[in-house]
């Protein structure tokens, strides 16, 4: 690859995309399979349908199409993107995805690769790619969000099959020498707690010849502990975003739009009410695709920007969070 050099000091926000299957699960069909009701889900998550894949709605056709909406809206010539960071615990190729994604852009400048952190996944991933562009070398990358869970789903476990959906969100940043939009981010992960969320890997042992046995590869269902997850995310997501504008000399005050991964909108609610941020400050869309893991957040945010309601300019504090245990928090400002 031909060095670049950019005197590069910071970030800015281009543009932004999504995508969700046809597919829909409303809590009416899941109560036809497991003991719940649309009101038990209703009430205790927020949650009232979510997208679910069929044929051909892998991660790498989701993650590209939210890729591909991006850069139609950053207005971008594919062969300038310099980097494609997949966030993705659920890749349709687990030698990864990203590469695939850039072939089906035509983006061959590109380097591309996948990143695994659940649902922090896109955070993560996120200021992965800020830290490329600061570093200097890389100018255009389009962060993709994209995860596939309902494959992955206990389907007759009712305490965590009622959360999950399928979906994909990207946005294009740029490397810039003027301003710098991406003021800040912190992150953690805590392995002690790991085993509250968990898509272990289940393997069965089978022969290769009469005395070398290998195991084969595959994967068991989710398994969550709903409560502990639901108390770390409450207690953890406050005390990040509070030290994080400590850092950057910000407040809940100055925050335009709170966007937290779409995990349940009582944690929702709960995080909002301890960083003294009002309601309709929160973006929420869980009432329609539920938990979309890595997805969630850029395909929030993509929502509330084809609506218009983050404009330029916006404050936005972010924070995504879940198995790992993991979490992070970003404050950026739109554009
Ligand atoms: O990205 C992170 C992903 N994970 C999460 O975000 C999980 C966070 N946790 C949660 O969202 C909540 O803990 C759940 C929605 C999963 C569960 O809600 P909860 O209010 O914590 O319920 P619970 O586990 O305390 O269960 C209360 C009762 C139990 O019955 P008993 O023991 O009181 O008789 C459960 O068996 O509700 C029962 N229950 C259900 N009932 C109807 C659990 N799931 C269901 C269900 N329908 N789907």
């Amino acid at each position: 690859m031909e060095e670049k050099k950019f005197n590069q000091i910071g970030v800015s926000f281009k543009g932004s995309g999504s995508y969700v299957p046809d597919q829909i699960l409303t809590n009416q069909k899941i109560s036809q399979k497991v003991d719940t009701s649309d009101e038990w889900i209703k009430s205790r998550t927020g949650i009232s349908e979510r997208r679910i894949s069929s044929l051909g709605d892998n991660v790498t056709e989701m993650g590209y199409k939210a890729a591909l909406n991006a850069i139609e809206k950053a207005n971008w010539d594919v062969k300038s993107i310099d980097l494609i960071v997949l966030a993705t615990s659920t890749p349709h190729d687990l030698f990864g995805s990203a590469p695939s994604i850039q072939a089906k852009l035509g983006a061959s400048n590109a380097v591309a690769f996948d990143l695994t952190a659940a649902c922090s996944g896109f955070l993560f991933a996120l200021i992965t790619a800020s830290q490329f562009l600061k570093g200097g070398g890389f100018k255009r990358a389009i962060v993709i969000g994209a995860d596939q869970l309902s494959s992955y789903v206990d389907w007759n476990d009712r305490r965590s099959c009622i959360l999950f959906g399928d979906g994909a969100g990207a946005l294009a940043i740029e490397a810039t020498n003027e301003i710098d939009n991406f003021i800040g981010f912190d992150i953690r992960t805590d392995g002690e707690r790991g085993s509250f969320l968990n898509l272990p890997s289940k393997n069965a042992i089978n022969s290769i010849t009469n005395n070398i046995d290998f195991l084969s590869g595959g994967f068991a269902p989710i398994q969550m502990n709903g409560q502990e997850v639901y108390k770390f995310a409450v207690r953890e997501v406050p005390i990040i975003i509070e030290k994080l504008f400590k850092k950057t000399d910000y407040s809940s005050d100055k925050v335009d739009w709170l966007v937290l991964h779409q995990a349940n909108q009582r944690i929702l609610d709960s995080v909002g009410d301890r960083l003294k941020i009002p309601r309709e400050k929160i973006l929420s869309n869980l009432e329609k695709y539920g938990n979309t893991s890595a997805a969630t957040i850029p395909l929030v945010m993509d929502e509330a920007i084809r609506n218009n309601r983050i404009k330029q300019n916006d404050i936005i504090a972010t924070s995504g969070f879940g198995a790992g245990l993991s979490w992070g928090a970003a404050l950026i400002k739109w554009g």
